[in-house]
């Protein structure tokens, strides 16, 4: 193993063994953003501790048209609606999105099948050339960079899961996972020692020398998450990773995310078309339609003020009080503290059997367990009430 090896492993055992930012310190309001030492912060809307406020993955105004013409199509003055795309022969299958990912965030895209979620999270990686725009990751503009750099970034520092990936069949567990590692070069036995400490972490410790037709679906797509992860990327990107699993399969494997997210703080783009997946998995969703993102926003504000009727037929079904978070409905500290409490990020529903007799308010606490406010039992039931 030479230096660049080692240090990569280096790297990772303090990523696996990392407790995790320490959340800023307590004060008295949600509406006071304060600056957290060592540039971390708690974001009050996700009641989550944030590696920093620097966005990892800015994308501005990117386009991307299938056919003849598109850029001389959005060349024009007046910005081309999808009909007029279509008139033209070409399809507008990213028209002018603007997100940005944060550090550490896991930033869900939705929308229905078709609607561009695949296509726009190809061209974040020029998989796919986008027509135009800017995409700008670390601060460095990828629509600049040679191709070979391009290469060089994919290997490195991005993962991809894909919505129909596949396996190597003729090769083992342990081989599809080392893979990406062989093609960087790395010599067999630590190709092979970072293999295995994958398909450990994704649960398949023991199926290291089966071949892909002896796992299940479920096993399989871990296998695909493992080989993923063995670049150990700074910016993971998965496409509908777990759409052809059966819910209960699906649920798991949605908690065994959660559990490796919490672990390795990936800044993650993660593409669904099911809301109930989005809001389980999400910092911040945004929901496209027609090659544009209608409206970007954690799961709270997406719930509580839909910004167009195709927003709202997607939050319909959600209850409230699973998705709004105690933060959102906090009042300052005001100098006594009640004796029951909760946390920042949980949803209100967590919130409702904590009130006891004689007991009008809960104090709410950080992810460090430090007091930052007060919630009412009058506003926890007005949630509850509205369903
Ligand atoms: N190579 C291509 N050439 C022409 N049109 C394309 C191409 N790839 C995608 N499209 C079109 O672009 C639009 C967006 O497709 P995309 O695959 O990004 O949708 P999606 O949101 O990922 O859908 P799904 O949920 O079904 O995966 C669709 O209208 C699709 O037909
Ligand atoms: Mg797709």
């Amino acid at each position: 193993m030479d230096g660049g090896q080692r240090a990569a492993l280096v790297r990772l055992d303090q990523e696996v063994e990392a407790p995790g930012p320490a959340p800023a310190s307590g004060g008295p309001g949600r509406f006071l953003e304060r600056a957290a030492p060592e540039g971390l912060r708690f974001d009050y809307a996700t009641g989550r501790t944030m590696a920093s406020h620097e966005p990892k993955l800015v994308c501005r105004g990117v386009w991307k048209i299938f056919g003849a013409g598109g850029k001389s199509l959005i060349g024009t003055a007046s910005r081309p609606t999808s009909a007029d795309l279509r008139a033209a022969g070409a399809v507008g299958a990213v028209r002018d999105v603007n997100i940005e990912v944060r550090e550490g965030e896991i930033f869900v895209i939705m929308g229905l099948s078709g609607s561009g979620k695949s296509t726009l999270v190809r061209c974040l990686s020029r998989l796919i050339e986008p027509t135009s725009g800017d995409i700008l990751f670390n601060g460095e503009n990828l629509l600049a960079a040679s191709e070979a750099r391009m290469i060089e970034i994919r290997r490195h520092q991005m993962g991809m899961v894909f919505q129909h990936f596949a396996l190597l069949p003729h090769l083992t567990v342990l081989a599809n996972v080392a893979f990406p590692l062989e093609i960087q070069g790395i010599e067999r036995a630590a190709r092979e020692e970072r293999a295995r400490r994958m398909i450990d972490l994704v649960g398949l410790a023991g199926k290291e020398t089966a071949f892909p037709r002896e796992l299940s679906g479920g096993q399989q797509q871990r296998v695909g998450i493992a080989r993923s992860l063995a670049v150990e990327p700074e910016l993971w990107f998965l496409d509908e990773p777990f759409s052809a699993l059966d819910p209960l399969i699906r649920r798991e494997m949605q908690d065994e995310f959660l559990r490796l997210q919490s672990v390795l703080k990936k800044t993650i783009v993660f593409i669904t078309h099911d809301f109930d997946e989005a809001i389980r998995l999400a910092d911040r969703i945004a929901i496209m339609k027609d090659g544009e993102i209608v409206q970007a926003g954690t799961p709270e504000d997406l719930v509580l003020n839909p910004a167009t009727p195709y927003v709202a037929e997607f939050t319909r079904s959600v209850a409230r009080a699973k998705v709004v978070k105690v933060a959102s409905l906090m009042r300052p500290l005001n100098g006594v503290l009640p004796p029951a409490s909760i946390r920042a990020a949980a949803p209100i529903a967590e919130a409702a059997p904590l009130f006891s007799a004689g007991n009008e308010a809960l104090a709410v606490l950080d992810g460090a367990g430090k007091p930052v406010g007060l919630i009412d039992r009058a506003a926890v039931v007005d949630v509850m009430m509205r369903g």
